[in-house]
């Protein structure tokens, strides 16, 4: 069992990464935080796989009582990260009478995280959170770190806060049933971790790529464990994202100028992240900061995990580059970017020249 343990000066919490925890869930959730009741979250697909598993753990840890209505079902999309949903938890929350003792359980992915946790952060001005990440993403990357949101019209979480869960439980069997393509954005962050802070983990999972996408329980546990690690190190340096935490942006100013170019539609996050990863070993090459050897083996551990390394289709750089203008990362006038002296030694902050971009997307394929 990997236990990994996120500490945030007076905020610490566990993150249990186990096969099975997904049945002992209840007393997991009772040992963290000895609710009075817990209300579910989740959506018809997971709780459809997930639903009986969760609610036998939740009854034998008698945090179910008689209640019927203890879990809410949201719609499964993006698009129930939105008011409409928020607005519906709260009405099924407030209907229940529950005080603040209660637990939010999230049963799913980053869809589900993301608004359950906004829910728990609010209601009643704060309750605990519990979270159940059921994709690779979530697993290693939304449910750690205490960010919470849902979207705007405008903009993907920008209505959000800043609320840590009491713990995390993450039971990596449940990526079994995971769509691959969904499992492969995952990867992406998953890499991306290892080149921020561990060149070691980047050799493993260059090494063990066959087994990795098999799901070989004692691989997937142990990338799941170094990744949580490493986001809670970065997290744990620098919480709300002034400086450090900002190296987890690496490959994503040129994957949210993809995402944004694309209309969010086309592309899953972390292959527009895994696309943005090669840019990012690209412009650290053609800066001089890093050796040109970097590019290709970026690419090759990322095509070992089915990511794409370049745009299909046409997508135009100048859509992109507009897009980026607009990334919340953006300081000032300047770009700053997460670029990469070597695997597991970045730099954070780094100027880029509008120039130096567009060549990027040119070698990534964008159309002019
Ligand atoms: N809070 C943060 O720090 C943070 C970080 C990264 C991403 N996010 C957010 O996370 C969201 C994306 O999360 P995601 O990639 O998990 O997408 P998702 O929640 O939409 O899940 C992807 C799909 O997989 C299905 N699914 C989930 N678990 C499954 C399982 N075990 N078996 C079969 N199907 C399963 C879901 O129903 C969904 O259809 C975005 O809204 C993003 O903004 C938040
Ligand atoms: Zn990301």
């Amino acid at each position: 069992m990997g236990i990994v343990r996120v500490g945030l000066g007076a905020v610490e919490y566990r993150v249990i990464i186990e096969p099975g925890a997904l049945s002992r869930v209840g007393g997991t959730i009772r040992e963290a935080c000895l609710p009075s009741g817990v209300h579910v979250v989740s959506n018809p697909t997971v709780w459809g796989l997930y639903g009986a598993v969760v609610e036998r753990s939740l009854r034998e840890a008698g945090l179910l009582g008689a209640a019927p209505d203890f879990v809410s079902l949201v719609p499964d999309a993006e698009t129930a990260k939105s008011l409409t949903h928020l607005s519906g938890l709260y009405d099924d929350l407030v209907s229940r009478r529950l005080d603040r003792a209660v637990a939010v359980v999230a049963v799913g992915g980053g869809v589900v995280g993301d608004l359950a946790g906004l829910a728990a952060a609010t209601y009643l001005r704060g309750v605990a959170l519990v979270q159940v990440p059921t994709t690779l993403l979530a697993q290693v990357d939304a449910s750690v770190g205490g960010k919470v949101a849902i979207d705007h019209r405008e903009g993907k979480n920008l209505i959000g806060a800043f609320h840590h869960p009491r713990a995390v439980v993450v039971d990596p069997s449940t990526l079994a049933t995971l769509a691959p393509r969904e499992f492969a954005a995952g990867m992406a962050e998953v890499i991306k971790h290892a080149l921020i802070a561990d060149e070691a983990y980047l050799r493993f999972l260059e090494e063990k790529g066959e087994d990795l996408r098999g799901l070989e329980p004692g691989v997937l546990e142990r990338a799941i464990t170094r990744s949580v690690e490493i986001k809670a190190a970065v997290v744990g340096r620098d919480e709300r994202e002034a400086g450090p935490r900002a190296l987890l942006n690496l490959g994503h100013t040129i994957g949210h100028g993809v995402e944004a170019a694309t209309g969010y539609g086309r592309y899953r996050h972390g292959e527009a992240v895994a696309v943005g990863i090669v840019g990012a070993a690209w412009v650290s090459a053609r800066m001089g900061l890093a050796a040109g050897d970097l590019v290709a083996r970026v690419e090759s551990v990322l095509a070992k995990y089915n990511l794409p390394t370049r745009l299909a289709g046409a997508v135009p750089a100048s859509e992109v580059l507009a897009a980026m203008g607009h990334d919340k990362k953006r300081r000032g006038e300047r770009l700053r970017w997460v670029l990469l002296r070597a695997p597991g030694d970045p730099l954070y902050g780094h100027e880029v020249p509008a120039a130096v971009a567009r060549e990027a997307l040119s070698y990534l394929g964008a159309a002019d």
